[in-house]
Formats: C-alpha cells, structure tokens, sequence
C-alpha cells in the first residue's frame, strides 16, 4: 500500500505543476488582484482592512497576525493543519475558500479559472514575501 503513494503524489504534483502554478503571469496577476484589493492590503505597514493584510502572506502559517482578529475557522487550520500560505495551499483557498477552510469569514466565492489563479499567485509570490 504505502509504496504506491510517492507516485501518486509525484503524479499529483505533475500534473498541478503542468497546468496550475506553472506558467502564471504576475503582470496579468497584479491586475486580477483587484477582486481583492479592497478588502487586502499590500503595502508594508498599512492597517489591515477587512481583511488581513498580505504582505509577507508567502510562505505564512494561515491566521497568523497578532493585529487581527480571524475566524476561528482560519486560526484552527494554521494550528490544526500547519496550513502555510503557497502555491499549493493558495491555489486551492482561492479556488473555493469554504472548501479549504469550512468555516473561513472571507466574502468571496473563489475563482474557478485556473489560470487567473496561477497569475494571481505568481503576482503574489512576487509581492508578498
Ligand atoms: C470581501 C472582502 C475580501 C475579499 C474580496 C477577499 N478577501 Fe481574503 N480575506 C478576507 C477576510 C475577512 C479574511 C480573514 C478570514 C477569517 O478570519 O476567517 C481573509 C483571509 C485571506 C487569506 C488568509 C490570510 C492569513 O493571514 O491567513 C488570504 C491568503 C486571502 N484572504 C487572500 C485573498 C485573495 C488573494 C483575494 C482576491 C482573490 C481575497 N482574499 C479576497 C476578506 C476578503
């Protein structure tokens, strides 16, 4: 049994790799963040707004800032489930963020188009480290 699942994951991941996060686009990406500019700051040291902000979100343990108050929902997966925002965990939150995180005080249904995502999180992981 255990020995199948290193190939399933690597197949997993090849195939995530080959269409999801592979080829984003950060300048398409930037401009796809305006669904979620304003309720998410990018600017170092500006307040957070609706909701938290996103500078240095890349690589952050989920529910994390001191400064705001999340759902428990959001706060239980960062401890829970170690969730760590990337281009993994990102790109399945932004594709439906109840599924990811049931429970989650975030207005906004997800963006079904892959490739949006992928450019959202390349304009991300160039911005919010
Ligand atoms: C209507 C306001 C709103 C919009 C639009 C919105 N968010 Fe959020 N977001 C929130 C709130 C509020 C939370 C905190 C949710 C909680 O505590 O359950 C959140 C949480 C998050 C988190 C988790 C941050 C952390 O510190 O763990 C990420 C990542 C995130 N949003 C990314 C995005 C992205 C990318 C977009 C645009 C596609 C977006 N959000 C659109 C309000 C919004």
């Amino acid at each position: 049994m255990s020995s199948a699942r290193p190939i399933a994951l690597a197949f997993v991941l090849a195939v995530a790799a080959g269409t999801a996060f592979a080829a984003g686009d950060p300048a398409r990406g930037q401009r796809a963040y305006q669904k979620c500019f304003a309720c998410h700051s990018l600017v170092a040291g500006e307040r957070n707004l609706q909701g938290p902000s996103l500078v240095g979100v890349w690589g952050r343990r989920a529910g994390a800032l001191a400064d705001f108050e999340y759902s428990a929902a959001l706060v239980e997966a960062g401890r829970e489930r170690d969730l760590r925002w990337d281009a993994a965990t990102l790109d399945a939150f932004l594709a439906d963020p109840q599924r990811a995180v049931p429970g989650i005080a975030m207005g906004f249904f997800g963006i079904k188009d892959a490739a949006e995502r992928a450019d959202l999180i390349a304009y991300l992981k160039a911005v919010a480290r």
